[in-house]
């Protein structure tokens, strides 16, 4: 039997690069997943392309950083599924400008979006997880997504390095909460660092743009040389983290951070 056959999982920001592989591998463990993403075209393009090759997995429209948006989102997977067994809040934004270029209203959307989507979203599948876990052997698993810049301090990246280091204390918080209260929900933060995709690319524009690289080509190869591994990460080398964090294999793991980085913050 597939690892995860018959668990549904919610998976958020699921249009984008990362989000999208993690819920291929899910899909892929026998897992019926739920990929949700505020941008309906990209999200729905996504979903098909895995319907094509047989995966099991259905699109909701979600704003990470509205209740009323969750509350709908999980109503449907109540009445849809009956059941959550994960949830992984891979939604996320990024600034890159340092603390005197960030505006205010910069600050405040990573915030809502990197973190408070996080409170919001644990609060609103907490009820339907805790019934799940509860009637299950292995219990529920909610996986965080943060960033090395949740750990190390990274230069323009004020608003975005806050939000995931308040990401890596929140998933903290919310393990031991569970734990003590004998919810049998586990919950763990991953720390990518640069991985390939869409935002990848802003990281790049913003080197260039603030005169650290001449153009896109010398900021990537600039990012791979500081590398250990000789490379920057695939969206398939997250998601195989994420499979492993949703999975029983990690069942004795929670409030626990895992670095999936080339290296880059073991020097
Ligand atoms: N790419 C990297 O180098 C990198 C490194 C470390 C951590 N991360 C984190 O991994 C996650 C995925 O990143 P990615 O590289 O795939 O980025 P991406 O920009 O390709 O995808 C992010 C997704 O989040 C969605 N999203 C944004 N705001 C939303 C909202 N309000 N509601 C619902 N969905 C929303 C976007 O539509 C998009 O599909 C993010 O949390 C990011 O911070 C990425």
């Amino acid at each position: 039997m597939a690892p995860n056959e018959g668990r549904v999982v919610l998976v958020t920001g699921a249009a984008g690069g990362v989000g999208l592989a993690i819920c291929r591998q899910l899909a892929q463990s026998g897992a019926i997943v739920i990929a949700a993403d505020l941008n309906q075209e990209l999200g729905q393009a996504g979903v098909q392309s895995l319907r094509a090759a047989d995966l099991p997995i259905e699109f909701a429209v979600l704003d990470v950083c509205e209740e009323a948006s969750w509350a709908a989102v999980i109503e449907g997977v109540a009445r849809r599924h009956g059941r959550l067994d994960a949830l992984v809040n891979c939604a996320g934004t990024v600034v890159v400008k340092s603390l005197e270029e960030t505006t205010l209203a910069e600050w405040r959307k990573v915030m809502a979006v990197n973190l408070e989507s996080i409170f919001l979203g644990a609060k609103a599948a907490l009820p339907l997880m805790r019934t799940t876990a509860a009637g299950t052997p292995q219990g529920g698993s909610i996986v965080n997504m943060s960033s090395i810049s949740g750990i190390v301090g990274v230069p323009s990246m004020a608003a975005y390095g806050a939000s995931k280091g308040g990401v890596r204390q929140l998933t903290k918080s919310m393990a031991l909460d569970f734990a003590r209260r004998g919810y049998r929900i586990r919950v763990n933060s991953v720390h990518p660092g640069l991985i390939d995709t869409e935002m990848a690319q802003r990281l790049f524009e913003g080197r260039v743009r603030t005169g650290v690289s001449r153009n896109i080509d010398e900021a990537r190869k600039s990012w791979i040389d500081s590398y250990p591994i000789g490379r920057i990460g695939s969206p398939e080398d997250v998601a195989a983290t994420v499979l492993f964090l949703v999975s029983d294999g990690s069942g004795f793991m929670t409030g626990s951070e895992l670095t999936v980085d080339g290296g880059a913050t073991a020097q």
